[in-house]
């Protein structure tokens, strides 16, 4: 083959067909007598990474909890591979990574290495998988997070980042393609954060997993994620991170008036009549 001049290689894009993982239709959820989400519609391809943001109490939680099934659905429908969730065939695919993971129980002795091997029990693989497997599994689930070096580390004796890790790593050793994060930059350090970020941004573009997060952290998300949603109650914004809306854009998406005028100081329009 020749190369003329430097005119750059041809390069042939082949899209593949696109993989559905999760769909969400006209979701509505109740808690406690009161509509906590309504109206939600969503849908998430295989290697995407999709941020959710939100005021606190705006029912982010309750969209992730009721997307694995923990929650009823008032009204709608939610397909996690074209399966409802909590089905069998679910199992080992979706990864669930909390907040509380920073709060890992103290009381039980357990090294990096014991929780993370703990992940490849579940129903689909471990009557199939030797133990040679298994441990390749824990080995690449380790590495990719970053955490050989404390593998036999106490898991009581990690920080705050490097306990989400390993609650990634749990994640990544039970084979989960589909990982949910509610929360996890909350009580960890800038510089776990970024790495944390890093490390979530690569499972996407080298492992081809499917990353959703939910975090109030607006700079993190917009740093990281490929796509934002905006949720207060049902989502007022869904595009790519580029199109994310600025502060005042937002607050006219929200219905929020300005409190401040900036006309003059005798200016009372603020408290026009409709
Ligand atoms: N167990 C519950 N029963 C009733 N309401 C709840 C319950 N948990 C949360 N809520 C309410 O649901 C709303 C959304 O909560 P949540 O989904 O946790 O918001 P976010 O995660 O965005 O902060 C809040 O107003 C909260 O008070
Ligand atoms: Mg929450």
């Amino acid at each position: 083959m020749t190369f003329s001049g430097s005119a750059p290689m041809q390069s042939i894009t082949i899209n593949p067909p696109k993989t559905n993982v999760l769909e969400v239709q006209d979701l509505s959820v109740i808690r406690s007598g009161k509509v906590i989400i309504k109206d939600i519609n969503l849908k998430v391809e295989k290697g995407e990474f999709l941020g959710i943001v939100g005021p606190n109490g705006s029912g982010k939680s309750t969209l992730l909890l009721s997307i694995l099934g923990i929650l009823k659905r008032q009204n709608g429908s939610v397909k996690i591979y074209g399966q409802l969730p909590m089905s069998p065939g679910l199992n080992g695919k979706i990864g669930w990574v909390s907040q509380a993971a920073s709060n890992l129980p103290r009381d039980i002795r357990l090294t990096v290495r014991e929780l993370v091997r703990l992940g490849t029990l579940n129903m689909s693989n471990m009557f199939f998988w030797s133990s040679k497997k298994q441990t390749e599994i824990v080995n690449k689930a380790l590495s990719i997070t970053g955490l050989e070096s404390v593998q036999n580390t106490d898991v009581a004796r990690l920080s705050g980042g490097q306990r989400q890790r390993a609650v990634i790593a749990r994640a990544l050793a039970s084979d989960a393609e589909f990982i949910l994060l509610d929360e996890p930059l909350v009580g960890i350090d800038r510089d776990s954060r970024n790495s944390l970020l890093r490390l979530l941004d690569s499972l996407c573009h080298d492992e081809g997993k499917t990353i959703l997060m939910v975090s109030h952290d607006l700079t993190a998300i917009r740093q990281t994620a490929h796509r934002m949603i905006y949720l207060e109650e049902t989502i007022r914004f869904d595009g790519p991170t580029e199109d994310f809306p600025d502060l005042e854009t937002l607050a006219d998406l929200r219905g929020i008036e300005p409190v401040h005028q900036h006309i003059g100081p005798h200016n009372h329009s603020h408290h026009k009549e409709e």
